[in-house]
C-alpha cells in the first residue's frame, strides 16, 4: 500500500510520515520547504524518514508539480504520483492565522486553495482509496455556542480560516461530483513535539529555557482545545474508514485556558514562568472547543495525552534538540 503525504516535511506531515512507515506503507513525500520556517527545521523533522527505505521525497511545490511534464522530471508529474498512491494525506499548506494579513494573504491563496483544487483535478479520475484534507478550527470564527461541531455555521476570524474553508468546500465538493472518496478533518491547535516555531507552547518553551518572559496575546483568558500531535496522527490514519464527503472535529479533550496552560507549563518545566501581556491580536478567536463526537463514531477517534503529559514531550524535545 502507497501513501502520498504532501507538506511531509512539516510538523503534521512529518510525524505522520513517520507513523505510515512505522506501519508498512510505503510514502512518497512531496514538499516545496517553503521559507515560513527554516528550512533546517524541515530538515531534522524528515530525518528518521530519509533513512527509510519505503520513503521517496519529491521536492516540489504542487502548483508547479501539477503543471510541469512528469517526463522532465525523475519524481514523475503531479497527475502521475497522485495515480500512485492508494491513500492521500494533504498536508501542504500555509498555515498561521495571525500572519495572514495584508500581501501574505496572496501566499495563503495559492497554498491553500490553488494547491488543493489542483491536487483534487488530479487525483479525481486516479482510482484512490481515500483523499485526506488537514482542515482547521479556524474555519468556525468564534462560534454562537460551544464545544463547535460540524453543524456549527462557519464563519472564519482570519483570512488564514477563509483559506482553509475554501480548500474544505473545495474537498466536498469533488467527492459531490466526482465521487473522490475525502475526508476533512478539522485540527485543533496541535502541540507537541516538532510544533512550528511560531506557535505557542514553542515560543513560549524557548523563550523559558533562556529566562525571558513569555508575550503573551491578550489577557491570557482565551481558550484552546490543544490536541497532542500523536492523537492527530491517530486521527489521520483512522479516517479513511470515514463516510466519502466527511467533515471530523479533530480536538484534544483538554480545552483551557491559555493561563492554565501557563501554569501546567511551569510545573512541568520546574521553573516560574514570567508572563508580560501585550495586545490581543487581530484574527485570534476568543475559544476553541471541539466536539468530537462524529470522529468517535466514524472513525473511533479518542484523544488520549493529557496537557501535562503532551508539553512534557515538547518540553524534552526543545531542551534536547536547540
Ligand atoms: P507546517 O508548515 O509545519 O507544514 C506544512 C508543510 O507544507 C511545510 O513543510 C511546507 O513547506 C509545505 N508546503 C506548503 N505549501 C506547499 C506547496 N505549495 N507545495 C508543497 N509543499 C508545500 O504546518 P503544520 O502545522 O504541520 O500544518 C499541517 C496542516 O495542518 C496544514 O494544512 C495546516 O493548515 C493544518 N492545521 C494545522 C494546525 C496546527 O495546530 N499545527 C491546526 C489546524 C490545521
Ligand atoms: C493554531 C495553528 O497555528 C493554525 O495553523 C491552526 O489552523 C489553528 O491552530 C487551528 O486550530 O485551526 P492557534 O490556535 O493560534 O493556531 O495556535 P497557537 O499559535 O499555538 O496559539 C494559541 C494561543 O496562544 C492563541 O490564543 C494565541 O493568541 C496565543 N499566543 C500565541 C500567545 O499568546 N503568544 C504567542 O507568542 C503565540
Amino acid at each position: 500500500m502507497r501513501a502520498v503525504v504532501t507538506g511531509c516535511a512539516g510538523f503534521i506531515g512529518s510525524s505522520l510520515t513517520d507513523r505510515l512507515l512505522a506501519e508498512g506503507w510505503g510514502v512518497l513525500g512531496i514538499d516545496s520547504f517553503e521559507g515560513y520556517y527554516a528550512r533546517d527545521i524541515k530538515e531534522a523533522n524528515l530525518l528518521e524518514a530519509r533513512r527509510h527505505p519505503a520513503f521517496s521525497l519529491v521536492e516540489g511545490d504542487l502548483i508547479e508539480l501539477a503543471s510541469s511534464d512528469g517526463a522532465m522530471r525523475a519524481g514523475g508529474s503531479l497527475r502521475e504520483i497522485v495515480g500512485s498512491a492508494d491513500h492521500i494525506y494533504h498536508l501542504a499548506a500555509q498555515p498561521g492565522v495571525r500572519g495572514s494579513w495584508g500581501r501574505s494573504f496572496e501566499t495563503y491563496v495559492r497554498n491553500n486553495v490553488l494547491a488543493t483544487q489542483l491536487l483534487l483535478e488530479c487525483a479525481k479520475d486516479a482510482g484512490i482509496a481515500s483523499f485526506v484534507c488537514a482542515s482547521s478550527s479556524s474555519v468556525y470564527g468564534d462560534t454562537a455556542t460551544l464545544p463547535m461541531d460540524e453543524t456549527a455555521e462557519c464563519r472564519p476570524f482570519s483570512p488564514y480560516g477563509v483559506t482553509k474553508l475554501a480548500s474544505e468546500h473545495l474537498a466536498r465538493l469533488y467527492a459531490r461530483n466526482f465521487g473522490l472518496p475525502t475526508v476533512s478533518l478539522r485540527f485543533f491547535t496541535v502541540y507537541g513535539p516538532r510544533q512550528r516555531p511560531d506557535m505557542a507552547f514553542n515560543r513560549f518553551i524557548r523563550a523559558a529555557l533562556e529566562d525571558l518572559p513569555i508575550e503573551v496575546f491578550g489577557d491570557g483568558s482565551q481558550t484552546r482545545d490543544f490536541t497532542f500531535v500523536s492523537d492527530i496522527v491517530d486521527g489521520i490514519v483512522a479516517a479513511p474508514a470515514a463516510p466519502p464527503g466527511s467533515v471530523l472535529n479533530l480536538g484534544g479533550g483538554s480545552r483551557v485556558t491559555l493561563s492554565e496552560a501557563l501554569e501546567v507549563l511551569g510545573t512541568v518545566m520546574g521553573r516560574e514562568i514570567r508572563v508580560q501581556l501585550s495586545a490581543a491580536q487581530a484574527g485570534d478567536v476568543k475559544d476553541t472547543w471541539a466536539a468530537v463526537a462524529r470522529a468517535r463514531e466514524a472513525i473511533g477517534f479518542q484523544p488520549k495525552v493529557d496537557l501535562a503529559s503532551g508539553l512534557a514531550a515538547e518540553y524534552e524535545w526543545l531542551r534536547t534538540t536547540l
